[in-house]
């Protein structure tokens, strides 16, 4: 069943959790979409996990368009929402209006993700005007790692959550369909979910949020160096993929791949004509 704004409103309301994952290319993003994942977010996590930079800052329009068009080709059911990165929507909302177009006509995305409360409400609002689905994000937002002074649970101080509250309030006004709760502490993602009429889809927020997501490099075992608390393993996929490449060198090199069964054949009638050929 194809997943749209209204069947995860649907979800919400009926206590159906959503589950939403990480994707940056086609294969991965086919398997999940076979798998029944609800939602497959091109995250701008795609400048750390697939690029190899320290943060998000760097994550390009080209990179998420290239990224977001070779995702949307393998999900057929999933809710693709495509991130906008840094500074395609700050600068002026005409600017996010056309750069949430280009995510939906040459990315393929149903809807975009921006971070963000009450300071791009006027962005959300002029991007669901032209018809495009929003989906907020709020609390550790990647793309403010340097206000923050690095990747630090927010929501902590009676008016920081306050404010957080307020900025849910906020966007759900302006007409995000969607939110994503990061890194908060788990009885205010709780308050925050029950406030909001639109499903809460949170990553390191708890169980009480309407949803998950996960990036699927850390999910499936994938990362190395340090996991945060949030993270579960629930594959050790890194593992896999070593003992798969071992076993393919070493295979290749005592000379037991390719064997017969790996190998196209020819008449040897042919080979016979040939054997003058090899001086
Ligand atoms: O970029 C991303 O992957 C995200 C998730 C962490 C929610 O925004």
């Amino acid at each position: 069943m194809k997943n749209t704004v209204a069947t995860l409103l649907k979800q919400k309301q009926s206590g159906d959790k959503i589950t939403m994952l990480t994707a940056y290319d086609y294969t991965t993003a086919k398997i999940f979409d076979e798998c029944g994942v609800n939602s497959i977010l091109v995250g701008d996590s795609l400048g750390m996990v697939m690029l190899g930079y320290e943060n998000t800052l760097a994550v390009t329009m080209e990179d998420m368009i290239h990224h977001t068009a070779a995702v949307s080709r393998g999900a057929e059911n999933a809710f693709v929402v495509a991130d906008m990165p840094f500074m395609s929507y700050q600068v002026s909302v005409r600017e996010a209006v056309i750069n949430a177009g280009r995510l939906i006509k040459e990315g393929g995305a149903t809807a975009v993700k921006l971070e963000g409360g009450a300071e791009v409400c006027e962005q959300i609002r002029a991007i669901v005007n032209a018809s495009i689905p929003v989906v907020a994000h709020l609390g550790l937002t990647p793309q403010s790692v340097n206000v923050f002074g690095g990747f630090k649970v927010q929501g902590k101080s009676l008016d920081k959550a306050k404010k957080l509250i307020d900025d849910a309030v906020k966007i759900q006004e302006a007409g995000a369909c969607a939110v994503v709760l990061e890194g908060i502490p788990a009885k205010l993602a709780e308050i925050i979910t029950k406030k909001l009429a639109i499903p809460t889809i949170g990553i390191g927020a708890g169980g009480g949020c309407d949803g998950q997501v996960l990036v699927y490099q850390d999910m499936l075992g994938l990362t190395v160096g340090h996991t945060p608390k949030f993270v579960k393993r629930f594959a050790e996929a890194g593992d896999l993929i070593r003992s798969g490449v071992s076993n393919y060198i070493n295979e290749t090199k005592n000379g037991t791949f390719p064997s017969e069964e790996h190998t196209y054949s020819v008449d040897e009638e042919i080979i016979d004509k040939l054997a003058g050929e090899v001086d």
